[in-house]
């Protein structure tokens, strides 16, 4: 897909904005989608003017960010992952993509950032796809990229982006998605029960930040080179 219009759910938050951020300075136009409208339209105009005057960003309430969006990317805390979906549902139309960010960190029951909780789908990706109309894709990326390295411009994000799901040209789209991220790297991670392993990663890198006192590790595949 060329060129397609993205919508981050949550793009009030760390994760979405910097996300967002960054597409709106490649040349994407991108909707921030939020539970309140004045939110979503307040961080559209930060990112605009972050990202300059050419940049194309909107902010809508999620479910009309999610029905005018080619791609959609839910970067929600696990806590609002189902209300999300089940907001935007009545919204989606055949051919679109959905994007899972989210990540089931314990701090959605209370607990901690450092471990994850166990779901019966298996992960936040394939609770999601579950969720999805059946002529929808549903892809997970971009689950181990820090929000702190997105949010600056100022350098590049030193991370790859697993990417899992069952559509190959969704694949790609969000692999373009991907490599619109200066210093980032797409790889196609398979099927997307390989969320479970993906997601794990997250808790992990949090363990790392907190144990080496930084806020941004992420991660690199070594010993091969990605097939587009
Ligand atoms: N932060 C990171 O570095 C990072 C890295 C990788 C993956 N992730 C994953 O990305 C997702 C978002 O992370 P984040 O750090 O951006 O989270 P966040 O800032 O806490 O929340 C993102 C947005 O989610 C929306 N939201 C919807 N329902 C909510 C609810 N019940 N409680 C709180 N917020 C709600 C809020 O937007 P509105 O109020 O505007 O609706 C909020 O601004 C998480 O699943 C996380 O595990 C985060």
């Amino acid at each position: 897909m060329a060129n397609p219009k993205i919508s981050v759910l949550g793009g009030t938050g760390d994760e979405g904005y910097g996300l967002a951020l960054r597409w709106a300075k490649h040349g994407y136009e991108v909707i921030i989608g939020s539970r309140d409208l004045e939110k979503a339209k307040a961080a559209a105009a930060r990112i605009q003017s972050t990202a300059g005057p050419s940049s194309r960003v909107s902010g809508l309430v999620n479910p009309d960010a999610a029905s005018k969006a080619d791609v959609v990317v839910v970067t929600v805390p696990f806590a609002a992952l189902y209300d999300t979906i089940k907001t935007i549902k009545p919204s989606l139309r055949p051919g679109q993509i959905v994007v899972n960010v989210t990540v089931p960190l314990e701090t959605a029951v209370g607990g901690s950032a450092t471990r994850t909780i166990e779901l019966w789908d298996g992960s936040a990706g394939e609770l999601a796809s579950r969720l999805m109309p059946k002529d929808v894709s549903l892809v997970s990326a971009f689950n181990n990229v820090s929000a702190e390295a997105l949010n600056d411009l100022s350098r590049d994000v030193d991370c790859d982006v697993l990417i899992c799901g069952g559509n190959i040209d969704a694949k790609r789209t969000v692999m373009d998605l991907a490599r619109a991220i200066p210093g980032v790297r797409g790889v196609d991670a398979g099927p997307i029960e390989n969320s479970r392993t993906i997601e794990q990663l997250t808790a992990l890198l949090v363990s790392l930040n907190i144990r080496h006192s930084v806020k941004s590790a992420g991660l690199r595949i070594t010993g091969m080179q990605p097939k587009n």
